[in-house]
Parts: structure tokens; sequence; C-alpha cells
């Protein structure tokens, strides 16, 4: 079986690198055509800086990222170095990179890719806002019809909000684009806060990166010591949700995880429910399913696979 072709969409944020770390660690599943990177958790001029920390980390310098939108399609940026520090990936140390930026805008790469590439044989996984994609889809509407699936990490239902009480932090950041997403008819698949809060990074869970004595491993453990305190504050958890590799998971090991195809659509107006996906889990709307929305998580699974392919780095 070829390895499945995807653009990873971006802004990292802790939780993001462990999932372009997991993708980059996983060639047999996984074949990346590009990372695009967004505004969101820290400015666009950081995100697509970490990305190619990250690349570089995972020693594949030759990965292509490319620099996306720098704020949503019609809203201030929103940003949450509250959760992820001033840099976006605080906690340990981080040299400079040395690989280059590409020079194409993000939106050009992925419009470009769906457009050469085999009608449904990419993978788009937004892991941020829906920026990007959004922009895509409003520059090229003909590429809705030629993307294989939409994995993305984003929403909530019955966890509710994490930046408002009704909002998750990337449908909320750009509403406007995630309404554009989620209309645009292409295959869904949702990994909401439903899911990732029942993905903890539990004490055992982080120091079983940092004994693999790798400098991936340090790091991965030393984001997530940082990543997890605002989680485990506001929640009393054991530990923070690793929101984002919950998507690259699921297209290695779909089998992880379980959920209903329902309607899900984006409050783009709502004075208290802004950016909240509205998910028809008992389906009374009579409003076509456009996603399938995750619900459960084999988090021992998730983990052991997360463990076992960051190793390999
Ligand atoms: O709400 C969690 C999401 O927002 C994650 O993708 C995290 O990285 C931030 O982007
Ligand atoms: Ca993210």
């Amino acid at each position: 079986m070829p390895a499945r072709k995807i653009i990873i969409d971006t802004d990292p944020g802790q939780d993001d690198a462990v999932a372009i770390l997991l993708a980059l660690a996983s060639p047999e599943d996984l074949e990346v055509l590009g990372i695009t990177a967004v505004a969101g958790n820290v400015p666009l001029p950081l995100t697509e800086k970490n990305a190619r920390i990250i690349c570089e980390l995972a020693g594949k310098p030759e990965t292509r990222v490319f620099a996306g939108c720098d704020a949503p399609l019609a809203r201030k940026l929103v940003t949450a170095e509250h959760v992820h520090g001033k840099t976006g990936l605080d906690g340990p140390q981080l040299a400079a990179p040395t690989m280059a930026l590409q020079p194409k805008h993000a939106v050009d790469f992925i419009v470009e890719t769906l457009l050469t590439e085999p009608a449904g044989t990419v993978t788009l996984c937004p892991l941020g806002p829906l920026t990007n994609i959004a922009a895509a889809l409003q520059k090229a509407p003909e590429i809705a019809g030629r993307i294989q699936e939409i994995v993305l990490m984003g929403g909530a239902y019955f966890e509710v909000g994490n930046i408002t009480p009704a909002a998750e932090f990337n449908i909320y950041v750009d509403p406007e684009a995630a309404d554009i997403v989620f209309r645009c008819g292409a295959p869904i698949t949702v990994m909401p806060l439903d899911v990732t809060h029942k993905a903890l990074t539990t004490r055992p869970r982080i120091e079983a990166f940092r004994a693999m004595g790798t400098e991936p491993g340090r790091m991965v453990a030393e984001w997530t010591d940082f990543f997890e305190r605002f989680d485990m504050e506001k929640y009393g958890s054991q530990g923070a949700p690793l929101h984002d590799p919950c998507v690259i998971a699921y297209l290695i090991e779909p089998g992880l995880f379980s959920g209903r195809k329902i309607n899900v659509m984006i409050e783009t107006k709502g004075e208290y429910t802004l950016g909240m996906t509205v998910a028809d889990w008992w389906r009374v709307s009579g409003r076509p399913a456009n996603a399938m929305f995750m619900g459960d998580v084999d988090a021992d699974g998730f983990y052991r696979l997360l463990t076992e392919r960051i190793a390999r780095l």
C-alpha cells in the first residue's frame, strides 16, 4: 500500500510539533508533500519558523515549509501565548532553523498540489485555524472535489469550549474559514476536544519520551512539561490533552478512534457562541451529515503508537 499523501496545515504550538514529528517518523504510512504554516497559537512569523525547527529536529530538513495567511479571513487574530508561551514552542531552548522557507505562498501550494496530484489522492491535515484551507477553497473552488479527505483538529460538543465557554480555539480564531470548510463538500473527519481531552499526557507517558535518550524524545517531554501546566490548572486533570497528534494517529491507525457521521455547522454570528461547532450528535436537525465527528480514542493505543514512532527519530 503506497504511503498516503498529506499536507499538514499548522500553527506550532507544542502539540502541533508532536503531530509533525509523528508524521515525519512514519514514511511507510504518510508522504508529507508539504507543511503550510498559518497564524494561530502565535503569529505567522513564529509558526513558520517553528515548523522549520520541528522538521530539522526530525532530521528532515528537505521537508517543504510554506508560510500562509497571517490573519483570519475577516477578523483580528487571536493568539494563545498563555498556553504555548511567547515563542509557541516554549519549554526547551531551541536553535534558530537553518533550512529555508519556501518562497511560494501556502495557499498557492495547497491549490497547485490539489490541481496537479490525481484527484482524490491528497489529504489535508489542518491542526490550527482553517484560514489557509478556506482561502484555497475561495481561490479555486474546484479543489473541493479533488480533496481525498480533510482530517482536522478542532471543535467540541460534549467537552464544550476551551477559549470561550462555547468554542474551541482553532474554530474560534477563524469561524468564517471554518464555515467555508464545513460547507465545501469534501469528506471531513473531525478530532474535537471530546476526543483530545481523553488523550492526556500523564507523567508515565511523558517519562517514556524522556527515557528515549534522543533529542526528539527530550524535546517532546520538555514541550509537554511546559504545555500541560495550563490545562492541568484549568481542568485539574492528570495531564494535558495532546490535541493535534490525534489527526496524524488517525491516518496511521484509524481503529484507535470512534465517532459518528453527523451534521456539523459553525456558528459565525452568536454573541456568546461565536465559533461553536454545532454538532448534531443526536441527529435532530434533519440537516445532512457532512462530517465524521470523533467521540472516543484508545488513549493507551494512541500513546503506544506515538512513543514507538517518535523513538525512531
Ligand atoms: O484547541 C486546541 C487547538 O488549538 C490545538 O490545535 C492547539 O495547537 C491550538 O492550535
Ligand atoms: Ca494547533
